[in-house]
This record gives C-alpha cells, structure tokens and sequence, in this order.
C-alpha cells in the first residue's frame, strides 16, 4: 500500500476529461422533469393543506440538493409545526387522503426506520416517498446544495462517484454499504481538501442561515452566490479528481484512525469522537460525521464484511484510474 500511496498520476490523465464530461452530462435530468414534481408538489399541497391548515410540503434528498438523476423517486417532508402529534396517526390519515384523491400504490409504511408514505401519481408518472417532520433532512439537503453552487466540479465528482457506486452495488445501506448521502459528503470533504482548496467550510464561515431542529442549531454560511470564485485558484480537472478520490480511499484514508468532518472542513480522530470500538450495531470502520447530528456516523451501517467489499472497490476504482485504457468503461461495469 505504501508504494501506491507514493504514486503519481498517470500522464494521459486528461484525455479522460471528455468521457467523464459526457457521463457527467447524460444523467443531468432534463428541466421538463423539475416542472412535473413541482406540478405534484402543488397538488399534494392542496391536498395536505385542507386537513392540515399549518403543514407544508418540502422536497428534499436528490431531488432537491442537485445531486439527482434523471427519473428518480422524489422525496418529500411534510412538516406540521406541533411537536406532539403521533406520526402513525398522521401518517395513515395522509395515506387515506391520498388514496381517495386517485393516486395509485398508496401504501404508509408506518413501522419503517423513517414511516413513510408511498404513493404513484399517474398524471406525471413520478413515484414519491413522503415522511413526517424529518426537518434536518431539509435542512441538510439545502447543505448539499449550497455546496454544489460554489464549484460545478462537486456536482461532476458527485454524479461520477454515485454512478460508480450504483453500478458496482455499493450504495445499498441495507446490504451495508454507503448511502448517497453519504457519497456526496465525501466528495464534498476530498474537495475541501486540495490544495488550494477547491470547496470552503461553510460551517466555519460567517454564519447567515440558521435554524434549530430537534434541538440541534444548524447554522452555516449560505450566500454562496459569492463564492463562485472560491476554487479557481485550483485548476485540477475532473478526471485528475476522480482519480484523486479513489486514491485517497483505496491507499491514503486512515481507516484505523481517522474521521472525516465537513463540519470542521478538517479530519478529526475517533478516539476524541470516542468512536474506537462498537458499540451496539455501530462498527466504526469508516467513520463520516453527519454535519448536524454530530454524533452521527454515516458509515455505521457497514460491517466487518462489508467494509472489505468496499475497500477492494476503492482499490479497483483507483488501479482502473491509474492504469486501465479505457477507465470510462471498466469503472462502471456491472458487478
Ligand atoms: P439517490 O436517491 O440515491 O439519488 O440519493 P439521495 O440524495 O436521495 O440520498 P439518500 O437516499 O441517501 O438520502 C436522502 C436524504 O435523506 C438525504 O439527502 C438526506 O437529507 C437524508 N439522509 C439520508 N441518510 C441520512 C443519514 O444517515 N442521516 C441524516 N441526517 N440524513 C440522512
Ligand atoms: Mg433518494
């Protein structure tokens, strides 16, 4: 590991550019999908509106924090200020409702880790899972976005890292494996971490947004308009970065000790976050700090066995970066 570690990149590393570019852009959505889910985001309003006179609709996950493909299920928060209602209650009421205004598959799902409701609506073809006063969850989304509006290489790195993940079946958190989630955190970290940076830390920044959630204070930089110059100092290209990134996960993370936080934009140990051993289901063997939950490791779904299907997939990743002829093609083989 230690060769690898010293190794530089490969010469003919921009001829990759092109390729990455086109992936990049085949799976932006197109804009007639953005003006369908606002459509059904303004009909479930409606709907929502007449029982609940307070509640509003959010969108969050990929559809919302620009990290999202094309054609996939919405993700929506329904947000009812008062603190005591009983979410199962709410949530069978909603399905009722739903079913009666002819959208189809409705099914609440209120035993799930998060309880949602499924619903299809036929007029626009868009599936949608809708949750209860999951607040941080919008919250961080608009973290997510706001990051993506300072640099377009995030969003490139992003799609490229999520695609990969996809294609090689290591982004299922039920099989142990990393949420998206989790991936665009860690691009938004490596990010952080060129030199000159390519991303800031927006939580070590002037605060101008904040909000507290289930007792956590959020709150970060967000006039990020005025930031669109922050990484031009770093010309790296996109293909150099996505070699970067799997190399710095294949032979360069140390796995034994080391946290990532782009809350502190800074690597911090896990004896200081005292996440050295496991405890419960919580393993601790890649270790990423949820920017508001803090006590938070996005990575405690996998496991001893998981964390090597991972790691060999950092390492193919990085050997077909480093020396395939056609990195385009092998890195997002079906697995
Ligand atoms: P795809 O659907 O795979 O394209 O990605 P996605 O961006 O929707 O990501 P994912 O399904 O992993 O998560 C959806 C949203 O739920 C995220 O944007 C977060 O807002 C939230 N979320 C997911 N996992 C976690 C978690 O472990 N902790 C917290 N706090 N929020 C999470
Ligand atoms: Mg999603």
């Amino acid at each position: 590991r230690n060769l690898k570690r010293q190794m530089p990149c490969r010469v003919d590393i921009d001829r990759l550019n092109t390729p990455f570019i086109a992936i990049y852009e085949s799976l932006i959505p197109p804009e007639e999908e953005k003006a369908k889910q606002k459509q059904l985001l303004t009909l479930l309003q409606r709907l929502v509106t007449k029982e609940w006179p307070e509640g509003r609709l959010f969108l969050y996950g990929s559809c919302a924090n620009s990290f999202g493909v094309s054609r996939s299920d919405i993700d929506v928060c329904l947000a009812i200020g008062d603190a005591n209602i009983n979410k199962s209650d709410v949530l069978l009421k909603l399905a009722d409702i739903l079913q009666s205004d002819n959208l189809q598959d409705v099914q609440a799902l209120a035993r799930a880790r998060v309880p949602i409701v499924k619903l299809m609506d036929p007029v626009t073809g868009i599936s949608c899972d809708i949750c209860i006063n999951n607040v941080l969850a919008v919250v961080n989304t608009k973290l997510l976005r706001d990051y993506a509006q300072i640099d377009e290489r995030l969003r490139q790195l992003a799609y490229i890292v999520k695609h990969w993940a996809k294609s090689r079946g290591v982004n299922e958190t039920y099989r142990g494996t990393l949420s998206s989630y989790a991936y665009v955190i860690m691009c938004i970290y490596f990010l952080q971490q060129r030199r000159p940076a390519i991303l800031p830390c927006l939580q070590e920044m002037e605060i101008t947004y904040s909000v507290t959630v289930d007792n956590i204070e959020c709150k970060f930089y967000d006039q990020v308009e005025k930031l669109r110059k922050f990484g031009s100092r770093n010309k790296e290209t996109i293909a150099q970065l996505v070699w970067g990134f799997f190399n710095y996960w294949a032979y360069r993370h140390d796995y034994a000790n080391d946290v990532i936080s782009i809350r502190t934009g800074s690597v911090i140990s896990k004896r200081e976050k005292d996440w050295t051993r496991r405890i419960g289901n919580d393993r601790h063997l890649i270790c990423i700090e949820d920017p508001f939950e803090i006590s938070h490791d996005l990575g405690r779904v996998v496991d001893k066995y998981s964390i090597k299907v991972l790691r060999e997939e950092f390492e193919r990743a990085a050997h077909i970066m480093q020396d395939s002829p056609h990195p385009c093609e092998s890195l997002f083989e079906p697995y």
